[in-house]
């Protein structure tokens, strides 16, 4: 989603805010823009603000500033001063307002003193923008980021932090913004509350980022502003706030993975290298987490006892998305393993259907970056409850794994791919290591403790020999390259492995895929079985399968063209009139959805590929959905 890149220094050069947005861009987005002080040092003369903004990719806007502004790189450039750089740029997912010039970020505010970039919506921007219009205040866009630069402008009387301090006390809503004025060229002004800004170190200048991923490539050292933070930020000077102008210090961090990691190398996109990462990534998701003599993991980040396990008499997961089908997944081990009663809340709803939340029931917010808004809300709401709040995140630092302060991160290394793919396996690989901690506490004995980290540490060399069909997948899915639906059916743990298959299909092919419980087919969804809608099922070794053989039987009936996912030797598959088999390694009932998993999101990717879809990016999508 929308995205913040700002730098103060003596740089003149506008390249780190340009390439922070395009390392952003996997965030999706759909406009972008920049906008700087240009300090005019002669008598008579007065600072002003010069902007850039244009729909589509960051490249378009590049163009355009070369167009404007040919002098931008010299230093005597118009667009910028010859002694400091002081810019804040932007990319906008279109929330209020279509994707346009107008409605694209920077926005001014009436006098042109003040501009800003915003992420995160703001509830209350129709009131505050009738009262503003009242006052003569003029807005240009749609969108409700606007006010907040005239809601500066407004409350401006002489000093720059203190505006931005009331301005943003009048907010309803989440916002993660940086301000330059024209009144103090040296200084950004950044604040935050529910949407994240970090700020990069270095000694004679300083990056802003929503994202760290625009910082890495120049510096290591970061602060993360918090909720209700305000900085000034200056070229060797940050100055932490509150809203009630108290000084507040916040720890600097260091971030712990390569730029290097962050590009595609020798793959066509990154969604394909994430999916080639996987044995590597979830054997840094197991690795250090185990005990094989006590027969249990090891989650210290998560900060329980044996007692407050023991004690537990429900986990909630609050998730969205991939992250919602992965805890479906861990649903299946909670419940088998621990025997905890386990619910899954899609993490909207949270909130509002008054979950029952007690003392010891434990909140699980699966995400992988950290950043969902409604995952967030889930996190507050059952904080609010008096819950146990435990964050499962990628993204180190995040506002999810911040405000839980407990849990456990996935070391799977930065997501580009708009679609998820190792996020999800080592998610429900967490989720089974957990499953093992909780189960050891309460009911499993030592040996089939053991037997489960056996077959956990088995997981990567399973996932190579699953990515070693690539090829094999790929034939298979150039066959299904033209249909319009395909339904996605399993039963018991490859339940929601199946719904994770058809939500990966939908959003990178574009086709309309549907996951059901093998079960719900008659009840429904079988009234669309015809030749032209195949179904993908999932008949792997596992209990159930041989009900799943019946329904793949009534789809065939239907001429529905059928592709299975088996385990290889399954004679009673062999003997199915199916159109095609993906064949999967041996593995046990715990193990089996993450490595089909892994095989569907190889089929979604070569589908996608032979139809020319844009993979990593695909339309509509962002990767982070900061707004509710
Ligand atoms: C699908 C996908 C999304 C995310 C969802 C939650 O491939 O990426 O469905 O899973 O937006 O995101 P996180 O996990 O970051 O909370």
């Amino acid at each position: 989603m929308c995205g913040i890149v700002g730098y103060v220094g003596d740089n003149y050069d506008i390249s780190v805010v340009v390439e922070g947005l395009k390392r952003l861009e996997y965030r999706g987005y759909d406009s972008a823009g920049l906008a700087c002080v240009n300090i005019d040092n002669s008598i008579n003369s007065k600072n002003e603000i010069k902007y850039c903004k244009s729909v589509g990719k960051v490249g378009n806007l590049q163009q355009k500033i070369f167009q404007e502004y040919p002098n931008l790189i010299a230093a005597d450039s118009n667009f910028k001063s010859n002694q400091q750089l002081n810019v804040i740029a932007h990319t906008r997912w279109a929330t209020h307002g279509e994707p346009s010039t107008i409605n694209a970020h920077p926005h001014l505010d009436t006098s042109e003193k003040f501009a800003i970039v915003h992420n995160g919506i703001i509830e209350n921007y129709e009131n505050l923008r009738e009262h503003l219009i009242a006052q003569d205040f003029t807005f240009k866009s749609e969108t409700d980021s606007e006010v907040i630069a005239n809601l500066i402008s407004y409350c401006y009387e002489g000093d720059f932090f203190a505006a931005v301090a009331s301005a943003v006390k009048k907010l309803q809503g989440t916002y993660g913004i940086a301000v330059i004025s024209t009144e103090k060229p040296d200084e950004i002004i950044v604040a935050s509350k529910g949407s994240p800004i970090a700020i990069g170190l270095r000694e004679n200048d300083k990056i802003i980022a929503s994202d760290v991923v625009a910082i890495a490539a120049y510096t290591k050292q970061v602060i993360y502003l918090s909720d209700d933070d305000i900085a000034i930020v200056t070229s060797n000077n940050i100055e932490i706030r509150n809203v009630d102008n108290v000084v507040i210090e916040r720890e600097k961090k260091t971030l712990d993975w390569d730029i290097e990691s962050v590009s595609k190398g020798e793959y066509a996109h990154f969604m394909l290298k994430e999916i080639f990462e996987q044995p590597q990534v979830l054997a840094n998701s197991v690795r250090g987490r185990y005990n094989l003599d006590l027969a249990t993991a090891n989650l210290a980040g998560l900060n329980l006892t044996a007692q407050d396990i023991v004690r537990l008499n429900r986990i909630v997961i609050a998730a969205c998305g991939t992250s919602l089908n992965a805890g479906l997944l861990g649903e299946y081990y909670f419940e088998d393993l621990a025997h905890i009663p386990t619910e899954v809340d899609q993490a909207a709803e949270f909130r509002y259907r008054n979950p029952i939340i007690e003392v010891d029931s434990l909140v699980l917010a699966v995400s992988q970056s950290g950043e969902t808004a409604d995952t967030l809300a889930a996190v507050n709401e059952a904080i609010n409850k008096g819950a146990i709040v435990a964050a499962i995140c990628n993204s180190v630092g995040s506002t999810i794994a911040r405000r839980c302060g407990r849990g456990v991160y996935l070391h799977a290394g930065v997501e580009v791919s708009v679609a998820s793919t190792k996020a999800f396996t080592c998610q429900s690989v967490v989720m089974l290591l957990m499953a093992l901690m909780f189960g050891r506490c309460r009911r499993l004995n030592q040996q089939t403790g053991q037997d489960l980290i056996a077959e956990i540490i088995k997981i990567p060399q399973l996932v190579e020999e699953v990515l070693a069909q690539s090829d094999e997948i790929h034939r298979i899915a150039k066959k299904y390259v033209k249909c319009c639906n395909f339904l996605y059916i399993g039963r018991g743990y490859l339940y929601p492995v199946a719904l994770e298959g058809a939500l990966k299909l939908k959003e990178i092919s574009y086709i309309h895929a549907e996951g059901y419980h093998a079960a719900e087919l008659k009840h429904g969804p079988i009234a669309l079985l015809c030749e032209d809608t195949p179904v993908m099922a999932l008949a792997n070794k596992m209990p159930g399968k041989d009900k799943v053989i019946g329904n793949i039987q009534e789809c065939l009936a239907r001429k529905a063209p059928v592709v299975v996912t088996a385990t290889k030797n399954d004679a009673d598959i062999e003997k199915l009139a199916v159109d095609d088999v993906i064949w999967l390694p041996e593995a046990s009932v715990y193990t089996t959805p993450i490595i089909t998993a892994v095989a569907l999101q190889l089929f979604s990717y070569f589908v996608a590929l032979e139809r020319g879809c844009e993979i990593d990016q695909p339309r509509n999508l962002a990767k982070s959905v900061t707004v509710e």
